[in-house]
């Protein structure tokens, strides 16, 4: 798809060159879009005060105008600027984690328009680590508005290619800063009421119940939302992550796992494929010659695995993979925010065995 003519610029984190990210700040301050890396996922950019920019993110994503977007700053000054009622608990975690992949929900001001929040009282503030990221909104002088620069529904972009594939022709710059450091979206935490993580990431309950007292789990992190049982971060309801392969999550002890996914892979006549880890890849050796057997690696180290998750998703559908039998990951710690991308990915298939 093309229509506007997007520029392309690469910029190394380690030598920023300032006068890309001048151009980038004056787009967004002109109300346009960019696209630029953080230390999660790349994001696409706008000013977050300006009602009409944060509207064109929405068209450039074909995103859903009810799912609110997250407000990136770079000083905890502009936190005040939006935000009514940061409460004790909420400077605690601002303290220990920030800059970083934390998001918190705070009731917001008047000053921030229903087209960023999608209508709701309440906002979701980032403060990112990231180099590039933080001198374009420093730059800048405004929030930053940025969902992940994927189109909707697809894997969120963890390269520059990801976002150039997804948005060249629909937004005014890319900025290319190389492969992202963490891989997966930021942890949102909702601390308007008792605190509640909406969305896992890499900061964990665990990691947060060090700082606070108590940290609740939303129900939908893992289980499928109905009606009468929606999440609470409007994002989380729609099919996110997904490849068009059919992705089936298989939960159990591994060695029963893996009889289950051969078998079954054997009985299809379509192009499948087998994700394992570096320590069940045996169980598959010799028994699964029809399928694909690729490994995330070592199980022990859940970072790596993390930073795969969306590389994954997107590689499979590259190869032309029909279906894919994922060994399910332990929902504790950072697994927990593995497996949420996956379960939704998957669209809700997992079997127990
Ligand atoms: O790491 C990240 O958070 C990345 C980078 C670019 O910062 N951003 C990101 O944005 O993942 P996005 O839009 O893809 O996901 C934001 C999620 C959505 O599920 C949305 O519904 C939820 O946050 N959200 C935003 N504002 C909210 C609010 N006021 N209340 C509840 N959920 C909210
Ligand atoms: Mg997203």
């Amino acid at each position: 798809m093309s229509g506007m003519n997007t520029e392309i610029v690469k910029v190394d984190a380690a030598n920023i060159d300032e006068t890309v990210i001048e151009k980038a700040a004056d787009i967004i301050k002109n109300g346009g879009l960019v696209a630029f890396p953080t230390e999660t996922v790349y994001g696409l950019g706008a000013n977050a005060l300006d009602a009409d920019a944060s509207k064109k993110i929405y068209e450039a994503k074909g995103r859903p105008s009810d799912n609110p977007l997250i407000a990136h700053i770079a000083s905890l000054d502009t936190l005040d600027e939006i935000v009514e009622d940061v409460s004790d608990v909420a400077k605690k975690l601002i303290d220990k984690f920030w800059p970083g992949p934390m998001t918190l929900i705070f009731n917001k001001k008047p000053n921030v328009p229903d087209s960023t929040t999608g209508g709701l009282d309440t906002l979701a503030v980032r403060f990112p680590s990231n180099e590039i990221a933080m001198e374009l909104i420093k730059k800048s002088g405004v929030p930053i508005a940025a969902p992940s620069a994927n189109t909707s529904g697809k894997p969120s972009p963890t390269k520059g290619e990801h976002v150039i594939e997804d948005l060249d022709g629909k937004v005014d710059m890319i900025i290319d800063g190389g492969e992202v450091g963490l891989g997966l979206e930021s942890t949102i935490i909702d601390v308007t009421g008792e605190p509640t993580i909406l969305r896992p990431g890499f900061i964990t309950q665990e990691m947060l119940e060090q700082v606070i007292e108590e940290v609740k789990l939303d129900q939908t992190i893992l289980e499928k939302p109905t009606e009468d049982f929606a999440p609470k971060a409007p994002g989380m309801k729609y099919r996110h992550y997904a490849p068009k392969a059919d992705l089936i999550i298989v939960r159990g002890e591994a060695n029963k796992v893996a009889d289950w996914i051969i078998k079954e892979a054997a009985k299809s006549d379509k192009k499948t494929a087998i994700l394992t880890v570096n320590q069940h890849i045996d169980f598959y050796e010799g028994k699964a010659n029809d399928s694909i057997v690729a490994s995330w690696g070592d199980l022990n180290d859940m970072e790596d695995i993390a930073h795969k998750v969306f590389n994954w998703l997107r590689k499979i559908d590259e190869m032309g993979i029909d279906i894919v039998y994922c060994e399910a990951f332990e929902e504790e710690g950072l697994g927990l925010a593995v497996m949420n991308r996956l379960t939704k990915a998957a669209g809700y298939q997992v079997i127990d065995v």
